[in-house]
């Protein structure tokens, strides 16, 4: 199945998990949101979790131009209506700007839809429309056929709209509308990966009540106990918000099925009703304490019971709600403690790095602190720029453009699936040989000519944290390399993990076999190719290095090793001065007996220093793995730099390890198994 839909307000909460279902059934997905309640970034990890590209453009619905464009782009073949202004408070003081935005959105969509002749259409809509369905005898659990009284501007708009659309169809009886009126949606994606992410005070019970549980608020109010119910406190139909969003790939199932147009509502919810107390009790388990609370006076508008009879869901579209409230509050306290404060980190932020503004693929991603700033980017997962003090410590270019060129000397970049040399390009694997596209002589380079450096990783993942008063950034990125891309065996996934404080940046370098695999073993090497500079000239001379090891591996003509460890030609294990005549381009060995698969929990071991006489900067590089490749540039040709304009430290695995018997259990990867490393570059 190939077919688009369009997602509208797809970077929300229930927006964003939906997504998810409909890539894990395979639809290809489209959003549009205007980001006024919510992050690219949930667009960025949502891509991170199903490693699918999903497009997005930042169009506000009543933008019909523009709209056009993107149905014009697509062949679109649904719609599923989530974009929308939701807080019901805020409803009755700015009741014009809701039904502008709800309303005038809707319209402007629907006017899109039917130039493009798309008419299937699942559109948000929320028990609020219900009002208080107390007031008549048996309408508790609340049946679809329950009549509407909404009370507020919000819950105006979406009754409005699901008559705008019932008028569609009554018109135009090929249109295929699903209305989908969801209970309470609470929870969170169970990787921890996505939320809620309210902006200011939040208005609802579970979000303002992980803000308590991390100390952004002092107590919950609850908002009287004097309602008929067991403990007094409000009822309502809290559903997990994985659960709502199946709920949408059902409705849309269920339409396909069709053979002709439709106009009906499905309440979506669990059927259960649950008081505040009940749900406060539940979120204080999976915190693991309890939590402040004081009961105040009712809320204006709040009802006593709004519990779903959801048998028209359950029979008609085969859909139920499965997670439980516990599920939930254990969900969003995952989300609450690994992001704190949602997708919002003060100290992080990101533009598109492309000359095409709308390719959102490339961003770059910028991480300051007082006098370290650290850039990112997606394609190649690479380093675009670290400043100390003022000084730009690596090379990198300003124009996105530059680095698509020939003659970007790999600046920054993450190399793989096999960093450094395959000798002649082949490699024995199972008792099978493969053959590689040669790209330097004879041999293939830093994993050939589509290598990692070339690909546009997903994320990354932007988190923050505290660890002994240091405020730790990490951005992770991931790709995955599909069997016999670029001529190498087995589907890797790798993920390139970056952790910056105030003065360093680590890497983690993962990339695992995937289980599914279609081959026993492949090969991974995997390395950064990072240029640095602490001159605060274009040239690198007169930087003084030391290293922890003379000893290099032995190479032929062909740059190949011959198997022996050798010492070079300058002792660097004593300050050595760079220059054109003291250069270097050879693997240096840590650690003789190599190393296993995954080096990660080995101790980070100091292989080199470097000072400058015009800097202050000492550089120094850690690193988990066996050896590093000492690189200073001599080949750098690209406008804007020159000959060792920087040196690069390639930690990696022995170079064409896979065709030296001894050294090959350093590179070669089982199914199911991970090759890991680390690297530390810091700046004091
Ligand atoms: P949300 O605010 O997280 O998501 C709505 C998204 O729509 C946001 O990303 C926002 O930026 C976008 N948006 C708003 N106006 C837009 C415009 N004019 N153009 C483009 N994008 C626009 O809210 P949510 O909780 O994910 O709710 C999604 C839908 O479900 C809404 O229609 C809401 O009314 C409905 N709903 C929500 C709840 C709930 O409790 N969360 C309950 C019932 C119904
Ligand atoms: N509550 C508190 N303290 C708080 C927040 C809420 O006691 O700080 C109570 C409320 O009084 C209510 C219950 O928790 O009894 C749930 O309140 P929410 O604000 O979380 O949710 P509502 O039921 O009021 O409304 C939500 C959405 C609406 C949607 C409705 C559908 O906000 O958009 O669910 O059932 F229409």
């Amino acid at each position: 199945m190939s077919e688009y839909i369009l997602v509208t307000g797809g970077a929300g909460y229930i927006g964003s998990h939906t997504v998810i279902e409909l890539i894990n059934n395979g639809y290809k997905v489209v959003v549009v949101d205007n980001l006024c309640n919510s992050s690219y970034d949930a667009i960025a990890r949502v891509e991170f979790i199903t490693k699918q590209k999903v497009d997005f453009f930042d169009v506000d619905l009543r933008d019909l131009e523009s709209l056009n464009k993107v149905f014009d782009k697509f062949p679109i073949k649904g719609v599923i209506h989530f974009a929308a202004l939701k807080a019901v408070g805020e409803s009755t003081k700015i009741p014009l700007a809701y039904y502008d935005n709800n309303i005038g959105g809707t319209i402007t969509l629907l006017t899109a839809m039917q130039k493009h002749e798309v008419k299937t259409i699942v559109f948000s809509s929320s028990a609020t429309v219900y009002g208080d369905a107390t007031r008549f005898e048996n309408m508790i659990p609340i049946p679809e056929h329950c009549p509407n009284d909404p009370t507020n501007p919000y819950g105006k708009t979406k009754f409005m709209i699901e008559h705008i659309l019932k008028d569609i169809y009554g018109a135009d009886n090929q249109w295929q509308t699903a209305i989908l009126r969801y209970f309470n949606p609470i929870g969170a994606h169970p990787s921890g990966l996505l939320g809620e992410d309210p902006l200011g005070i939040p208005n609802n019970l579970l979000p303002y009540l992980a803000q308590v549980a991390i100390g952004r608020r002092e107590k919950l109010s609850i908002f009287g106990n004097d309602y008929d119910s067991h403990d007094g406190t409000p009822i309502r139909d809290y559903i997990h918000v994985v659960d709502l969003a199946k709920g949408h790939i059902a409705a849309l199932n269920y339409l396909k099925n069709l053979n002709g147009g439709l106009y009906r509502e499905w309440n979506l919810g669990t059927g259960n009703g649950s008081t505040v107390f009940d749900v406060y009790h539940a979120f204080c388990k999976a915190v693991g304490k309890e939590l402040p609370y004081e009961v105040v006076g009712r809320r204006g508008g709040d009802v006593l019971n709004l519990t779903a009879n959801a048998t028209r869901a359950n029979t008609e579209l085969k859909w139920e709600a499965k997670l439980t409230i516990e599920d939930a509050c254990k969900d969003l306290w995952k989300w609450t403690t690994e992001n704190p404060f949602g997708f919002n980190i003060d100290n992080y932020e990101w533009k598109v790095f492309s000359d095409d503004k709308e390719d959102y693929r490339n961003r770059l991603h910028t991480v300051k602190y007082d006098n370290f700033e650290v850039s990112f980017a997606n394609r190649g997962a690479i380093i675009q720029k670290i400043v100390k003090n003022g000084i730009n410590v690596v090379c990198g270019f300003d124009e996105p453009s530059r680095y698509i060129e020939k003659s970007n000397p790999f600046f920054g970049t993450t190399v793989g699936r096999v960093a450094n040399r395959i000798g002649h390009s082949k490699f024995e694997l199972n008792g099978k040989t493969y053959t590689l596209e040669s790209n330097e002589s004879s041999n293939t380079l830093h994993g050939g000519l589509d290598g990692y450096d070339k690909q546009y990783f997903f994320g990354p993942v932007a988190k923050q944290f505290k660890k002994d008063d240091k405020i730790i950034n990490t951005f992770e990125f991931n790709y995955v390399d599909k069997d016999g891309h670029n001529g190498f065996p087995g589907d890797v996934e790798c993920t390139i993990k970056y952790t910056v404080d105030d003065s360093s940046v680590a890497i983690e370098f993962v990339g695992e076999h995937l289980k599914d695999s279609p081959v026993e073993e492949t090969i991974i090497n995997l390395t950064n190719h990072s240029y640095f500079n602490i001159s605060n000239t274009k040239s690198t001379d007169g930087t003084v290095i030391k290293a922890i090891t003379n000893k290099q591996l032995e190479v032929n003509d062909e740059l190949l090793p011959t198997g022996k460890f050798v010492p070079t030609h300058t002792d660097i294990t004593k300050p050595t001065t760079l220059s054109a005549d003291c250069a270097f381009d050879y693997c240096f060995v840590v650690d003789g007996n190599g190393s296993g698969i995954d080096t990660r929990d080995s101790e980070l071991k100091q292989v080199i220093e470097a000072t400058h006489p015009n800097s202050n900067i000492k550089f120094i590089a850690e690193t988990t793995d066996p050896s590093f490749q000492l690189y200073t540039g001599i080949g750098i040709n690209t406008p804007g730099f020159e000959p060792r304009s920087g040196f690069c430290i390639e930690n990696a695995r022995f170079v064409d390890a896979i065709n030296h018997k001894e050294w090959a259990n350093q590179v070669i990867v089982k199914k199911g198994q991970s090759y890991g490393s680390k690297v530390k570059y810091s700046f004091v």
